[in-house]
């Protein structure tokens, strides 16, 4: 078997902008709600996420209190910031210390650039669900144009803005993921030669344990772009519901009117969905012998 692939990720932002409730959602099946319980992160919790094998995420969740901050750019400032693959910096839409916020992410932009140049760096400007929806796109837009404004030429930063009440979550948790998994150019084109063999509309692989997407194929384009995270989202939810009743989840069948959706795992690490509008496929029996073809 090949060498696991290990990779830190740091998750960094003020206390309260709600690192460990994005992190326990996506790794660990909090519901949304569940994360109104969650106490202050004391200096950095450590965890060990496995991913598609061999896929090894080290995520750093550190607490975000000020002197815990002095603490990581002063005293521990070679160990928390050597070797970073991914920063993941979350600020607060609604914090009310704008000033604070960004020195501090400065401050953490100025370490990661000293110790891991190569890293990436991804901003959430998260709790997007308190911003009147209305206004949601031009206060992201606004955020966006000051962060990056702060941020440094060398580093490749991104934002994007989510809420842990909507799918946008697992849009950015998606493109995070996405971007750390080796030969996806090769998933894509096999899983580009199999829609197109087996006449499906869309073909999406998730991870199974997050349900983020790994990589998809479309046949026919479909008009709604945000439909992979709402999918991630829903059948999160399903399988938590499944566990509330002490049912295990396997998988998922949908059918309406011309239109067949099949979810099932694939390997032990991914799943599978297979989408199809073709008269010929509406027989889950044949859609699934496809899939353990594939498999
Ligand atoms: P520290 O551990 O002190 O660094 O804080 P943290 O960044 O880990 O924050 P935490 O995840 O503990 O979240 C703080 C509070 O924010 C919790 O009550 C969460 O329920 C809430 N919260 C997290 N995400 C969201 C969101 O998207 N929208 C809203 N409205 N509240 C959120």
């Amino acid at each position: 078997m090949a060498s696991p692939m290990t990779k830190k990720v740091l998750l960094m932002g003020r206390s309260g902008s709600g690192k460990t409730s994005m992190r326990s959602i996506i790794f660990a099946d909090y519901m949304a709600r569940d994360t109104m319980r969650l106490s202050p992160t004391i200096d950095v919790e450590y965890s060990h996420v496995r991913f598609l094998g061999n896929l090894h995420l080290h995520l750093w969740d550190c607490g975000g209190q000020d002197d815990f901050y002095r603490n990581y750019l002063e005293h521990m400032r070679d160990h928390i910031f050597r070797s970073v693959e991914l920063l993941i910096y979350v600020f607060d839409i609604e914090s009310e210390e704008q000033g604070s916020d960004f020195s501090q992410f400065a401050d953490v932009i100025e370490a990661v650039e000293q110790h891991s140049p190569d890293a990436r760096v991804y901003v959430l400007v998260h709790k997007m669900d308190l911003v009147k929806e209305d206004v949601r796109k031009a206060v992201f837009s606004e955020k966006e144009a000051s962060i990056l404004s702060q941020a440094s030429d060398h580093l490749r930063i991104q934002c994007f803005r989510t809420s842990i009440w909507d799918e946008t979550l697992y849009r950015a948790w998606s493109h995070i993921v996405y971007s750390l998994v080796p030969n996806t150019a090769l998933l894509e084109s096999h899983l580009n030669e199999y829609c197109t063999i087996c006449g499906a509309d869309e073909v999406v692989l998730f991870e199974s344990t997050t349900f983020l997407v790994i990589a998809h194929a479309t046949c026919i384009p479909h008009s709604d772009t945000h439909r992979f995270e709402k999918i991630s989202n829903i059948i999160k939810q399903f399988k938590l519901s499944c566990r509330k009743v002490q049912a295990h989840f396997e998988g998922m069948l949908v059918q309406h009117h011309q239109l067949i959706a099949l979810f099932e795992n694939l390997t032990r690490s991914t799943a599978i969905m297979f989408i199809s509008s073709d008269p010929d496929l509406m027989h889950t029996a044949l859609i699934s012998s496809n899939v353990a073809q594939f498999r």
